[in-house]
């Protein structure tokens, strides 16, 4: 395996793949309240990426075991891959909802954060602290840069606030394939990985725990949660590395941050 370098046109797909992506996370906020099973918003997803975009959600029937549904949707102490079910959303619950779609041949990949009612002190900041790691990550990433880079700012920022980071997932070159090479780990040196080259598309998406960076795996084989059942936070997005910095292209509206940077 090795890392791809995406044509003009495969960049065009990209970012039509990304945009798609970032719309479904903007659709279901609203519906995201107290009440609402994780199943429910998991159908809403399907139904807008299959009729409304005309798309094909990637998560579903994706690896072994087959994933069973759209989206992943990983609650409170479930770091990722957390699989829609029917237990209701509660107050003071944190959410990260993450999808993946495949358009035109192409994944767009991207999660954020939600909670449902009032977050206590701690969620908020861990939720906080996770999305600063992830724009940290995302400002180094240009040319010449080196993914050692990138892991040691993410890592840095989540240690100084005492949290830790999930060491068994990672981020991922993307393009054609879900997960392509390089992986992209969310800890690490300076000076250290591969070196970043114009038209390279990987996603950044740090775990973070409040306590202890240990995670298990449920018996449906899918589900990741914390072993100290501390809290998790994680948040996504889907780059592109340009000739003079990146552009994000799950980039959000309601985010204050510039799609092009460089
Ligand atoms: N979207 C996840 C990622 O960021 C992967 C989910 S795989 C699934 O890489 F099968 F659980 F959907
Ligand atoms: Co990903
Ligand atoms: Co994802």
């Amino acid at each position: 395996m090795s890392i791809t370098i995406k044509t003009p046109d495969e960049i065009e797909k990209m970012r039509i793949a990304g945009k798609l992506a970032s719309d479904v996370l903007m659709m279901i906020g609203e519906h995201v309240k107290k009440g609402v099973t994780t199943e429910e918003l998991d159908k809403i997803c399907h139904d807008y990426i299959i009729n409304e975009q005309e798309a094909t959600p990637a998560p579903l029937n994706y690896g072994n075991p087959p994933f069973p549904k759209s989206i992943c949707t990983s609650v409170n102490h479930v770091i990722c891959h957390g699989i829609p079910a029917d237990k209701k959303l509660k107050d003071g619950d944190t959410l990260n909802i993450d999808v993946t779609v495949i358009k035109d041949g192409y994944h767009g990949d991207t999660s954020k954060m939600f909670v449902v009612g009032k977050p206590s002190i701690l969620a908020e900041r861990l939720i906080r602290v996770t999305q600063e790691c992830l724009y940290k990550g995302i400002e180094l990433v240009k040319p010449g840069a080196r993914l050692g880079d990138i892991g040691h700012v993410i890592q840095t920022h989540a240690e100084k606030h005492n949290y830790s980071i999930v060491r068994e997932y990672c981020g991922h070159g993307i393009g054609a394939v879900f997960h392509e090479d390089p992986q992209v780990v969310h800890y690490g040196r300076p000076n250290t990985g591969e070196v970043l080259q114009e038209g390279m598309c990987f996603t950044i998406e740090p775990m973070v725990n409040a306590g202890k960076r240990y995670s298990k795996i449920l018996p449906d084989q899918w589900t990741v949660v914390t072993k100290d059942r501390s809290l998790s936070a994680q948040w996504e997005h889907t780059l592109l590395v340009t000739k003079t910095g990146v552009e994000v292209l799950t980039l959000r509206d309601e985010e204050k941050i510039p799609r092009v940077i460089g």
